[in-house]
C-alpha cells in the first residue's frame, strides 16, 4: 500500500502547522537566529520517511541541479500524475523540510505571508507558510498557484528573482530568504483560461519540468506498488486508462489519471470485482454522459 509521507500540508493540517508555528510565539522571547539554530521551527515539516517515487526520466537529476542553484521550479502536468509525490520525494532526498500550500481562489497574500493575530496578550505576528519557509529554509510548494488571487503572485516575485526577499509589509520587515529556501509551484496547463493564467513575468521566474502519465510498463509498476494488485492486473488498468486518454477532447475533459488507477487497484486488492471497481473508481467519477460511460464500460470489459 501507499507510503504515508510525513510531510505537513498547510493549511489543510493546520493543527500540526500551528504546533510548529507556535515556535514563532516563542521567538518573541528567543531571537529568530537562536530558534533557527535549534532547527525546530520546521521540525513538523521534515520528510522523515522515504516516499515511494518511481523515476520516469531525468527529472530527479534535473531537479537536484536546479535546487543546487536555488532555481524556483514549476511542475506542469495533468491531475494525478505524480507532481506532489515527486516534490515530497525530492524534499526527502535533499533532506529539506517541505511546506505544502493548497492554493484556492479565496487565498490572499496574507494567507501566504502572515498576519497579526489578536490574543489575550495583545497582537502578535504569525508567519504564514511562505514566510516560515523563507525565514527558516524550507522548500515551499504552492499547489495550483494559479487558483490563488492575483495579489499572491505579486508577493512571490521578489522571492523568485535575484533578490530572494519577502517583504512583510504589514510588519515592516524584509525577510531575506534562507540559503536553503526554494519555491516550487504546480500548474495544470489544461485548466487555464484567459482570465486565469500566470503572467509571463511570473512564469519566466521559474524553471519548468513537464509531468505526464508514465509510459505503460512504468505506470503499471507504480499502480501495482501503490495499490497492491498483481502486475498483470495493473497492466490491464493502464490499458483502460490509455483508451480513456485517447478520448480526451472527444467527450472527456481529462483522461483517467494514475491516481484513479491506484484507487481501482486498491478496491480490487480488497476483493472487489474488477468490473465494479473500475466502474466506481475509473468511469463514474470522470463523466456523467451516458454514451461516454458506455464507451468506457466497454473498454473495461475488454480487459476484465
Ligand atoms: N512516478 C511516480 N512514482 C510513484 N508514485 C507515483 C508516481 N506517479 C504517480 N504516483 C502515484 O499517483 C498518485 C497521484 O500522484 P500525485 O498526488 O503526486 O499527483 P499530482 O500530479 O500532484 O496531482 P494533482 O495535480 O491533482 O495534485 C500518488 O499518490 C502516487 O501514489
Ligand atoms: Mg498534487
Amino acid at each position: 500500500m501507499q507510503d504515508e509521507p510525513t510531510m505537513r500540508t498547510y493549511p489543510a493540517r493546520r493543527s500540526a502547522a500551528l504546533h510548529s508555528v507556535s515556535v514563532s510565539e516563542r521567538s518573541a522571547a528567543r531571537p529568530a537566529a537562536e530558534v533557527a539554530a535549534s532547527g525546530d521551527a520546521l521540525a513538523a515539516y521534515r520528510v522523515t520517511e522515504r516516499p515511494y517515487y518511481r523515476e520516469v526520466g531525468d527529472e530527479v537529476a534535473l531537479y537536484e541541479t536546479a535546487y543546487s542553484v536555488r532555481m524556483p521550479m514549476m511542475l506542469k502536468g495533468p491531475t494525478g500524475c505524480g507532481k506532489t509525490r515527486f516534490v515530497e520525494y525530492m524534499a526527502w532526498k535533499l533532506g529539506k523540510p517541505l511546506i505544502t500550500v493548497a492554493c484556492n481562489e479565496d487565498m490572499t497574500a496574507s494567507d501566504l505571508v502572515g498576519r497579526f493575530l489578536l490574543d489575550a496578550q495583545g497582537t502578535r505576528w504569525q508567519d504564514g507558510p511562505l514566510a516560515l519557509a523563507a525565514r527558516f529554509g524550507a522548500i515551499c510548494y504552492l499547489d495550483e498557484v494559479v487558483e490563488a488571487r492575483q495579489d499572491t503572485t505579486v508577493v512571490i516575485h521578489p522571492l523568485t528573482d535575484a533578490r530572494r526577499i519577502l517583504p512583510l509589509e504589514k510588519k515592516g520587515e524584509i525577510v531575506r530568504a534562507h540559503p536553503d529556501f526554494q519555491l516550487v509551484i504546480s500548474y495544470n496547463p489544461g485548466y487555464q483560461s484567459l482570465m486565469k493564467d500566470l503572467k509571463q513575468s511570473t512564469k519566466q521566474r521559474f524553471g519548468a519540468l513537464d509531468f505526464n502519465y508514465p509510459e505503460h510498463e512504468i505506470e503499471a509498476e507504480i499502480v501495482a506498488h501503490e495499490s497492491g494488485v498483481a502486475l498483470e492486473v495493473a497492466k490491464s488498468l493502464v490499458h483502460i486508462a490509455e483508451r480513456a486518454r485517447n478520448l480526451k477532447g472527444h467527450g472527456l475533459d481529462e483522461g483517467i489519471s494514475t491516481r484513479m488507477l491506484i484507487y481501482a487497484g486498491s478496491l480490487i486488492a480488497k476483493g472487489v470485482a474488477p468490473l465494479a471497481a473500475c466502474r466506481v473508481a475509473l468511469v463514474r467519477p470522470i463523466t456523467d454522459d451516458p454514451d461516454m460511460r458506455d464507451a468506457l464500460d466497454a473498454a473495461v470489459t475488454t480487459y476484465f
